[in-house]
């Protein structure tokens, strides 16, 4: 079979996305996850959807090896993984399991069949967290991994035996590392969908402790042409920070939400907040923009205003998924 690449957790946010921004009616690529999502799959059926899809769960060494023996693949794109901090506390065996023993299985799989590259999707929360009152510092590519929880804990692991496989067995990889992603076909469990939804309803939005951790916000299609650039125009071994240059506290972010969508300041609550709760994350992605030329264009109000209205048309995307 001609089809050349195959990408991971293509149900979700960012590899949803990414399959929307570069699959569209292409007939080189296979996609799977371990869940089919109501939308999703229908976008890449019918006459003119020439992609494939197949529901797999990456930890079934089988099924991932039969994909492989027959489609022989030139390209993975792993994003599939367990990404919520929340659950990661309550079930860190799960978020080791996926995120490590799955990305295991794509590598044993890569090394069997040969591929000219596996990529990484990891996340800037490897590096841990940063002071709030040192606006002057940012992870570089060699910042020690430092993460705080299950989930970037099991990323870190994923990432490191990314590299032990290149320097290992000769692996080709890349590996990304993006900061927090937003716009549509983003889980309803997630801050900025999560606050729309509550908003949208008149109930009170809730903020962890006081509100002003930082992220970084990056929109998912600028995400999802960073990784397109490492793809095409990356090196062999490298690690790569993906950032969009908009350093907001959470509390910023949601009082952008309420004003977007015209509701009162007054539905903030302030909750209990999560143990361990990185204080900052800021990347230095001067490597990505100066190497390869990318850079993030989605401006970041604009960017959120467009998020807001498409789930303002989408309710039923919020209405599908239980929120944490
Ligand atoms: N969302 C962000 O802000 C962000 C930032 C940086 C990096 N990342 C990374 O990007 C990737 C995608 O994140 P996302 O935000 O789209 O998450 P998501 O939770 O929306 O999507 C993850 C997808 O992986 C699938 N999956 C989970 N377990 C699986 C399994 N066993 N087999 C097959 N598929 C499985 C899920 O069903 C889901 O569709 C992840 O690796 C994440 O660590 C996310």
């Amino acid at each position: 079979m001609d089809c050349k690449t195959l990408i991971s957790g293509t149900a979700g946010f960012i590899g949803s996305n990414y399959c929307r921004l570069v699959c569209e009616g292409k007939r080189d690529f296979v996609i799977f996850d371990l869940i089919s999502r109501f939308d999703f799959w229908d976008d890449f059926k019918g006459e003119n959807k020439k992609t494939t899809s197949i529901k797999v769960d990456v930890c079934d060494r089988s099924a991932v090896f039969n994909l492989f023996e027959y489609y022989h693949f030139n390209y993975v794109i792993h994003f599939a993984a367990e990404t919520d901090v929340d659950r990661s506390y309550k079930d860190p065996d799960l978020f080791y399991k996926t995120n490590v023993i799955g990305t295991q299985v794509l590598l044993d799989a890569c090394l069997k069949y040969g591929v000219k590259r596996f990529h990484q999707v990891s996340t800037d929360e490897v590096y841990g967290d940063l002071p709030l009152d040192r606006p002057d510092l940012f992870f570089t590519e060699e910042s020690p991994l430092n993460p705080s929880n299950p989930y970037s804990a099991s990323k870190a692991a994923a990432d490191l035996l990314v590299m032990a496989y290149h320097k290992s067995y000769g692996l080709p990889v890349t590996i990304s590392r993006s900061s927090n992603n937003y716009g549509p076909y983003q889980f309803p469990e997630k801050l900025i969908p999560l606050m729309i939804k509550k908003a949208l309803n008149n109930e009170p939005l809730p903020i962890y402790g006081n509100g002003l951790n930082i992220r970084d916000w990056i929109y998912v299609e600028d995400h999802c042409r960073a990784i397109q650039t490492i793809l095409e125009k990356g090196k062999d071994g490298e690690i790569y920070n993906v950032g969009g240059h908009n350093e907001r506290t959470n509390l910023q972010i949601v009082k952008a939400i309420l004003k977007v969508l015209n509701k009162p300041e007054s539905l903030i609550t302030y909750v209990k907040d999560r143990p361990a709760h990185d204080r900052r994350y800021a990347l230095n992605t001067s490597k990505i923009e100066n190497e390869l030329g990318w850079k993030p264009e989605q401006n970041f109000e604009e960017g959120l205003v467009k998020t807001v209205k498409w789930y303002q048309e989408h309710k039923e995307w919020l209405d599908d998924f239980k929120a944490a």
